[in-house]
């Protein structure tokens, strides 16, 4: 054991299983790059006041979980929590929402949050995120969501289930806040669940106690509240949503952790991953831009889907989603002159797009077709000193145990055709 290990929930990705996180999150990716939208990188840490504001001061993000110091100069920072802020935040300093609208992002990397870890909760956790900033339209809320679900679906994930609601805008939420909190006041509610009463009532609807459970069965929901324009737009996403394709369920109590939503709010959820079973969550955001600062109130959408999490859900499901093998080709030499050559050939290999890798430190040949059996390559290309003298190297296909001999400098043109490359 080293002296050292990773702080306590920050999980470390090494191979193999880091295959398949990087093929989770490229997934994600690609399916945002297919809808147009382009790559933006953020920093790791921001002023605190961002997050503060941005996110909410009542959300257990803001309160309980961020990870906020001093710098060497003394102003206050956080390490990023969410995206969603940072993101508002790069497109006003930068102007971006001057331009062509929405503003169509992307980005991926790891927030930060000082929760309880568990199975599924890291202190450091990997998300996938979008923004659409700058057109309110229910047809791009819809984009949003279906570019989520077509990531989970290419990656191979079926049971899992997507939550939507409306959360109103700010001509119903209030009015409604007030109605909920008249409703939760009136029960024999503990003392910390009244406090959330007070600061965030919608809170109190996530509550997961039986007890609670029962007594709010009754509690007025949003959604039986909307004004017009915003039962107008949620029927228009749910429209759109089934000409995409896709599927949903209409969850009143749907209750997210952070303060900044408004009208669409999603959550989709995991049969197999326990307590933790949100693999990714979002919704409109139409408030945030003035909250942190923007001179005009532009509206936004997005999501944030959880890398780790949706590793989990494949692992759960069963399905592996990185490729067989780490590399294409194994090269096995048999002594130095061997090596040698080998050591060319696999650069020319490479050169041509093949993923190769050797046999390093002399090994015996036993030892060394074990490597290759372990690397997954497809073919073994094996040198020793006799098939130098007659310039052939053998070809191994793993997969079928076939063997052959080609002539050492039809080798790169042999293996091209057999992987189809
Ligand atoms: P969020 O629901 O707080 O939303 O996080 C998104 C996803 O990140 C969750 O659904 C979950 O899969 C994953 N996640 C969150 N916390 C943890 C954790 N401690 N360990 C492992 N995974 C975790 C947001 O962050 C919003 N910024 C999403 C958004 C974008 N809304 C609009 N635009």
């Amino acid at each position: 054991m080293s002296e050292f290990s990773a702080p306590k929930g920050i999980p470390d990705y090494f191979p193999p299983a880091s295959a398949d996180f990087l093929a989770v999150r490229t997934a994600l990716t690609d399916a945002a790059y297919r809808a147009g939208y382009g790559h933006i990188e953020l920093p790791v840490f921001e002023d605190t006041a961002l997050f503060a504001r941005g996110v909410g001061e009542s959300t257990d993000v803001v309160s309980k979980e961020m990870y906020t110091f001093a710098d060497r100069g003394g102003r206050t920072v956080t390490l990023r929590p969410e995206g969603t802020a940072g993101v508002m935040r790069a497109v006003i300093q930068h102007g971006l929402d001057r331009g062509q609208l929405p503003v169509k992002l992307c980005y991926s990397g790891p927030f930060f949050r000082y929760e309880r870890p568990q199975a599924g909760r890291y202190r450091q956790l990997q998300q996938v995120g979008v923004e659409a900033i700058g057109v309110d339209d229910p047809a791009l809320d819809a984009e949003v969501i279906a570019i989520a679900d077509e990531g989970y679906k290419r990656l191979g994930l079926t049971g899992y289930r997507l939550d939507l609601t409306s959360l109103g805008d700010d001509t119903c939420r209030p009015q409604y806040r007030e109605l909920l909190q008249q409703f939760l006041l009136g029960l024999d509610l503990d003392e910390t669940t009244r406090e959330r009463a007070l600061i965030n009532p919608l809170r109190v609807l996530d509550d997961k106690r039986p007890e609670v459970r029962e007594m709010t069965a009754d509690a007025p929901l949003m959604l039986d509240h909307l004004s017009d324009s915003a039962r107008d737009h949620f029927e228009q996403v749910k429209g759109h949503l089934d000409r995409l394709g896709v599927e949903y369920v209409v969850n009143p109590r749907l209750v997210r952790g952070l303060d900044y939503y408004t009208k669409t709010t999603f959550e989709f959820v995991h049969d197999g991953l326990g307590a933790q079973s949100g693999i990714g969550g979002g919704g409109r955001y139409d408030g945030l831009m003035k909250q942190i600062g923007g001179k005009q109130e532009l509206s936004g959408i997005g999501f944030g889907i959880g890398v780790d999490r949706t590793v989990l859900a494949l692992e759960a499901e069963g399905v592996s989603v990185a490729g067989v093998g780490r590399v294409d080709v194994f090269g096995v030499p048999m002594g130095s002159a061997a090596k040698a050559e080998l050591v060319a050939l696999a650069g020319r290999l490479r050169d041509a797009g093949v993923k190769v890798d050797l046999a390093y430190g002399d090994r015996a040949l036993k030892g060394a077709m074990k490597a290759a059996d372990r690397s997954g390559a497809r073919l073994a290309l094996v040198l020793g000193d006799r098939e130098l003298d007659d310039r052939t190297i053998e070809l191994k296909d793993l997969t079928t145990g076939d063997q052959r001999k080609v002539a050492l400098d039809d080798a790169l043109a042999e293996v091209l055709s057999v992987l189809d490359i």
